[in-house]
Order: structure tokens, then sequence, then C-alpha cells
């Protein structure tokens, strides 16, 4: 059986705040929240692949600081998949929009204003705990 493919997501943190990323792609997902990140590649540790994945999507270098939450199941091209997310912090770079339409950084009041895709929605009451409430 083929093995589980882990999508890895960074609830990166700064200032008591965490960056949500909006979707530009694929069409079906578009304007919908996430924490950036992305399928881990074949071999790939998930931490390489979410601090890569962070610099492809955001143009910034970000440290992975600790789990949150238990792995989330997740259909990827029919395959079995989970979203496994950490916090992270930013070791360099600001964060850019370079695959998404915007970026926000949101405080604990507002982490319920966006609209997250399904798969995130579980994190949230985690990551909130790490979060100033305005
Ligand atoms: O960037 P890459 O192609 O490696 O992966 P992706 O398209 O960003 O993510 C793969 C799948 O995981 C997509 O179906 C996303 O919807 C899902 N995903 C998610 O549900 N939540 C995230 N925070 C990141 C990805």
């Amino acid at each position: 059986m083929q093995e589980t493919l882990v999508v890895v997501g960074a609830a990166v943190l700064r200032n008591g705040r965490v960056l949500a990323a909006q979707r530009a792609r694929p069409e079906a997902l578009r304007g919908l929240w996430e924490f950036p990140g992305g399928k881990t590649d074949p071999g790939e540790i998930p931490e390489a692949a979410l601090v890569r994945e962070c610099r492809e999507e955001l143009g910034a270098h970000v440290r992975p600081l600790e789990r949150v939450g238990p792995d989330v199941p997740l259909p990827v091209e029919g395959r079995r998949a989970v979203l496994r997310l950490w916090t992270a912090e930013i070791v360099e770079g600001d964060p850019r929009p370079l695959e998404h339409l915007a970026l926000r950084w949101l405080s604990a009041g507002e982490l319920r204003t966006v609209d997250w895709l399904s798969a995130d929605l579980p994190f949230l009451e985690a990551v909130g705990a790490h979060l100033t409430h305005r």
C-alpha cells in the first residue's frame, strides 16, 4: 500500500500574531485561507519541507518550533494524506505573497474572521493559544 503523504503547514508566529495565506489555486480553493506549506517530497523530512515551502511561498527563512495538534486526514490527488502543523518563527526575511493572493497577520480575536480550508480548522484552537487577543 502507498505510504501516507505528509502535507506540512506552518503557523508562523510574530508579535503575538499568526500568518494566514490566501490561496490562489486551484480554482476550487481560490480565496480560501491556509497555513502556508505543502507536500513533502519523497524522502524529505517534514520539517525540511516546511522550511522549503515557506522559502518558496513567502520568500522568508523560518524555523519550526513545535508540533501543534494531531495529524488531520486530508485527501490529496486520490492519495491518503495528512496535514501536520508546526508553530514556526521567522529567522530571516519579511513574508511576501509570492504564490498566494494575500497574507494577513491575525490575532486570536481575528483568527476566525477568515475563511479557512477545512483541514486547517482543527488547528485553530491550539494556534490561538499562542496569540495575543487583539
Ligand atoms: O505546494 P504543494 O503543491 O506541495 O502543496 P499544496 O497544493 O499547497 O497542498 C497540497 C494539498 O494540501 C492541497 O490540496 C491543499 O488544499 C492541502 N492543504 C491544506 O489543506 N492546508 C494547508 N495548510 C496546506 C495544504
